[in-house]
């Protein structure tokens, strides 16, 4: 058990109050968890969505059943039923202290509410400079949705706003790649084994990719992408927090709060990108997306190079590449050993010149691979490449948002990311934020532009996920 979990128990929150209850993250993720979370017992307590007033509670209602018709069915109407009777709706302006006054009164006895900000980050210090007047904060906690911030200084700048309602131990900053099962496993597979620690450093290791490839575009979402760009998307959070769990060095003990320490040292030691070590791309027709600006610089792509100024990672190259509209819907993580130090056998460097590499497959389908040279029978000293193959996915699994969700309830902060790791991550990304060379417009249903390939060219290529299914 987490140390931190050995002490009292924080009481488990008594409310649940949603901000932008009419939003796409609501519609698309959290209706679905809060549903799964009624199923099975973890939720019944009130939840109050809020949106703006041009939305009335039976409509909202309806969307609630839409949203779990569209993501997963609705295969226990008893639950769906226990879900509506929890179920309130306030309508207002969030810049209007009658919302928050109509959000206490929806809330009669709550001590301990938990706030969801699941809206724009603009919003942000609006809503919880409204939380904290209102008498909302007291005993409270903030659920709050990255992107943290869209540089170091705004994202320090939120953590004040919110550090002056609430305390450091009741703010959850949600990054939902924590959630998922196959992150999870990074970190257990890495360190509930002793095979990999002798070989998990400079080295034996050649190189590290990512990928975290969407075959969609931004399917409505332009005008939010357009204030980010996937640097800050997905790259900054969900794709460093993989890197931190794959870099980090082992927890001083057992529980999150050591891995949080670990995580932050990680970022610590990433050095601050350089312009010319990233690469962006815009796919053809995201200017015609709706809410996108038709001379957009906005980057749905980005790979980049980067290297861990550690002990255990100096001179290690490490590739993250992600965007929209690829040719492929997946995430995983590759890394490579480096070759044999003797070439004794013709054909004992792989295709890509590493022939050993350790294969983490997030989505779709959770798998650890480990890929190996086996000889052909034969008189001939020739092998094939073969991955020794772990399925780890199992049907019904808590989604992401269930299990966070569940966690942030119930006051438990091991799978939240923590402001010094925000900050630490910030400053990885802050040299290229403004600096960088102009978005190359890429084919969509490719792999980019072909300048990514050039990036990682030196050190062999990028394995393309499909290439390599076990
Ligand atoms: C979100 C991003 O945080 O993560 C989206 O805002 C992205 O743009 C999504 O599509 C990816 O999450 P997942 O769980 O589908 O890999």
């Amino acid at each position: 058990m987490d140390k931190q979990m050995t002490a009292t128990l924080p009481p488990t929150s008594d409310a649940l109050v949603l901000f932008g209850a009419t939003g796409d993250l609501a519609y698309k993720k959290l209706f679905p968890a809060l549903y799964a979370m009624v199923k099975n017992g973890a939720l019944s307590v009130p939840v109050v969505g809020v949106a703006s007033a041009k939305w009335n509670e039976a409509r909202v209602r309806e969307r609630i059943g839409e949203s779990l018709k569209a993501h997963g069915g609705i295969d226990d109407s008893k639950a769906f039923e226990r879900l509506l009777g929890l179920f309130r709706f306030v309508g207002g302006d969030y810049a209007d202290a009658r919302t928050f006054a109509a959000i206490r009164a929806a809330l009669p006895g709550a001590r301990s509410p938990a706030h969801y900000l699941a809206i724009p980050p603009a919003m942000f210090e609006t809503v919880i400079s409204a939380i904290g007047a209102s008498g909302l904060g007291d005993g409270a906690r903030l659920i709050v949705e990255k992107p943290f911030g869209r540089d170091l200084a705004s994202a320090r700048e939120l953590n004040r706003i919110a550090l002056s309602v609430f305390p450091e131990s009741s703010i959850f900053r949600i990054d939902h790649y924590l959630g998922k099962e196959a992150i999870m496993n990074i970190l257990y597979f890495r360190f509930a084994n002793s095979f990999l620690e002798p070989i998990w450093n400079r080295n034996y290791i050649h190189s590290v990719s990512i990928t975290l490839s969407e075959g969609f575009g931004v399917e409505g979402r332009g005008a939010f992408y357009e204030t980010a760009g996937c640097l800050r998307d997905v790259v900054q959070n969900h794709m460093f927090q993989i890197v931190a769990l794959l870099a980090m060095e082992a927890p001083a003990y057992r529980g999150y709060g050591a891995v949080q320490d670990k995580t932050a040292d990680v970022f610590r030691a990433m050095r601050p990108i350089d312009p010319g070590d990233l690469v962006r791309g815009q796919y053809a027709g995201y200017r015609e997306e709706p809410g996108v600006a038709p001379d957009s610089d906005v980057e749905t792509f980005c790979a980049l190079r980067m290297q861990i100024d550690s002990w255990r990672w100096a001179g290690v190259p490490w590739f993250l590449r992600a965007g929209k509209s690829l040719a492929d819907t997946v995430a995983e993580v590759v890394v490579n050993l480096k070759c044999p130090p003797q070439r004794l056998f013709e054909d004992s460097a792989g295709q890509d010149g590493c022939s050993n590499y350790l294969r983490f497959r997030i989505a779709p389908g959770a798998a650890v691979a480990l890929a190996a040279r086996v000889k052909k029978t034969g008189e001939e000293f020739v092998g094939e490449q073969h991955e020794l193959y772990l399925q780890n996915e199992r049907p019904g699994e808590a989604s992401p948002y269930e299990r966070l969700l569940t966690e942030a309830m119930a006051g438990n902060s091991a799978l939240f990311i923590r402001q010094d790791a925000v900050e630490a991550a910030w400053a990885v990304v802050e040299p290229v934020l403004h600096r960088h060379s102009p978005a190359i417009c890429y084919p969509r249903g490719s792999w980019g532009p072909q300048e990514a390939d050039s990036l990682a060219a030196r050190h062999g290529a990028w394995i393309k996920p499909a290439a390599c299914d076990g």
